[in-house]
């Protein structure tokens, strides 16, 4: 899809088109690729409606061209406390900033994706709804908020939208149909989210010593039949199912039989089989609050719904897995069907792949450090690492399928990259050192990398150091946090070679940052914002303008969770 990605215009439609037929252009925000792939899936509609469109990444977006748009197509996704994509920052400042232009000839729809178990669903499609309409865009039709399970909704929309735009340019004469059917995408691989391949694990080891407060494991999977294949910095999705012991506990609790029958989506299936891998059943939602509240009449759950409760009510949400909530507001008699109708579907977990094709052709290597948790005295453990964790095996087959993420590559050539990472987080370098060495990549190359206890938690030591030795890592700082009565972490390492770490960027180095995206990211970010301002003799205002450059030229790339 690169050239599509790039804002490739398909041909001008030559039969129906009408004299004032108006440019159609879709503009995607993305993080793990979920809307670049509804985007994907608009565009092909549209071609094969007739209609002539240009796609197009917000990373990538000419913003002075937005004045110029006529009719805009918008999908975002949105993560943390209602903020963007990261790749779509620069496409938000300058939407909701002083400069936006006047947009009254513009007209538009917005498509936002988003989580309902977060306070802020869907809010940077919100944001962009609501900015478009104070800068005078007309609305196409009404925003739509997708959940996790996005694929029906966003159908839908796509549907009446094309629908709507095809009848308006044809004047209601039904469109000539596969117009462009040339343009056709690259084929896309047979195993995807929706069909994932059954890949065997072959390789399963702990890769922290004895002692460690951690569990971090090293997977390997075969790909071998499945035709996938991936580039560094994608990721694997594991399509998971939950735990038995926790769906026979959850039975218990709501006093109901895995043998009861239900309709889901459309087909039948137990009870037991839709908790066991249809539906989430660990974390409580707020849409689950509700649900609750109305069958339990339940006072504590009714005032947690009031709109100033939000606080508490995602207090409550942390501190009550799933079965913590059915068991403190019991319920009788309520019936399977109802039961599941306020669950969220299943999702597949992303895992940043460790390895690369080059170095391990047909394999698949993922870094997993398994959640655990303690809620009401019973310890608990994440959905997909749990599994990962305790319950899958060497020889044991998980459906996988690759998440490419386009803003997490290599650099095209061989400039320096400066690789920074905490935990779990230093996976993709492993999968962009195998790369380099493998294709004999001669550029520069620089680790940080942050764990707990030297000791214990150095992951994958004796690689990065037979790297130093062979020239593929050219330099190595590590910041081990529990070692020392202070707290050392991997800014506090980058602020050390402040220095050097100026002249890396001045030479054109690309900075990738993976790990925790609550507090890792932005005290990484501030640190390279205080670096830049202190070895260029700057305020912190142009410090920050040089940093965001760097993220506008894709040469500061982050895989955060
Ligand atoms: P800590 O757990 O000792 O606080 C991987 O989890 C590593 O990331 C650990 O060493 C952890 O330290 C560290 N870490 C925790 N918070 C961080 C932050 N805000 N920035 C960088 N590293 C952090």
């Amino acid at each position: 899809f690169a050239g599509l990605e790039a804002g490739l215009r398909t041909p001008q439609p030559h039969s129906t088109a009408s004299a004032a037929a108006r440019t159609l252009t879709i503009l995607y925000g993305t993080e793990t690729g979920n809307a670049a792939e509804v985007a994907r899936t608009l565009l092909a509609s549209a071609i094969d409606k007739g209609l002539s469109c240009t796609l197009c990444d917000m990373a990538n977006y000419k913003v002075r061209q937005l004045g110029q748009e006529q009719d805009l197509l918008i999908i975002v996704s949105t993560y943390g406390e209602g903020d963007p994509p990261q790749p779509a920052t620069g496409f938000f400042e300058f939407a909701e900033g002083r400069k936006a232009p006047s947009l009254e000839e513009v007209r538009f729809a917005v498509l936002a994706l988003g989580d309902s178990t977060y306070e802020y669903y869907c809010q940077a499609g919100k944001r962009l709804d609501q900015r478009f309409e104070e800068l005078g865009a007309k609305r196409l039709t009404p925003r739509v908020d997708c959940d996790v399970d996005f694929e029906e909704p966003a159908k839908a929309w796509i549907a009446s939208i094309l629908n709507a735009l095809v009848a308006e340019a044809t004047g209601d004469r039904l469109p000539t149909a596969n117009l462009f059917s040339t343009v056709a995408c690259a084929p896309t691989a047979t195993y995807d989210k929706r069909n994932p391949f059954p890949a065997t694990i072959i390789e399963k080891i702990a890769i922290v010593g004895r002692g460690s407060s951690k569990e971090t494991r090293h997977l390997e999977f075969s790909l071998a039949g499945s035709g996938l294949t991936y580039e560094p910095g994608d990721a694997l999705g594991v399509a998971v199912q939950n735990d038995p012991a926790i769906v026979a506990e959850l039975l218990d609790a709501v006093g109901l039989s895995a043998e009861a029958d239900l309709e889901l989506k459309g087909s039948h299936c137990t009870l037991g089989e839709a908790l066991t891998s249809r539906l989430e059943i660990t974390a409580a939602t707020p849409r689950f609050i509700d649900f609750w509240a109305l069958v339990s009449g339940a006072p504590l759950l009714k005032q947690l719904q009031d709109e100033d409760r939000a606080g508490d009510r995602s207090v409550f949400l942390r501190t009550h897995h799933l079965i913590d909530l059915v068991r403190r507001f019991p319920v009788q008699g309520i019936k399977a069907q109802s039961f599941i109708s306020a669950l969220r579907p299943l999702q597949p977990r992303l895992y940043s792949l460790a390895s690369s094709l080059s170095a391990a052709p047909n394999e698949a290597h993922l870094t997993i450090a398994p959640v655990r948790y303690t809620l009401h005295g019973v310890r608990r453990s994440g959905v997909a690492s749990g599994l990962l964790a305790d319950r899958a095996h060497i020889d044991s087959a998980l459906p996988v399928y690759i998440q490419s993420n386009q803003h997490f590559r290599l650099p095209a050539d061989d400039a320096p990259i400066l690789m920074i990472g905490a935990g779990t987080g230093v996976a993709p370098y492993r999968a962009f050192l195998q790369d380099r060495e493998a294709k004999g990549v001669s550029g520069k190359s620089w680790l940080f990398f942050g764990e707990r206890n030297f000791r214990t938690d150095f992951l994958y030591q004796r690689e990065w150091q037979s790297w130093l030795k062979d020239g593929t890592l050219t330099r190595m700082d590590v910041a081990f946090s529990r070692d020392s009565a202070d707290k050392v972490y991997v800014q506090h390492r980058l602020k050390e070679q402040s220095h050097e770490i100026f002249a890396w960027l001045e030479e054109g180095a690309h900075v990738y940052v993976c790990g925790d995206a609550a507090n890792l990211a932005p005290d990484v970010h501030n640190a390279l914002v205080d670096i830049v301002a202190r070895e260029a003799h700057t305020g912190r205002e142009a410090a920050e303008d040089y940093v965001r450059s760097l993220q506008a030229d894709h040469r500061y790339q982050r895989d955060v969770y």
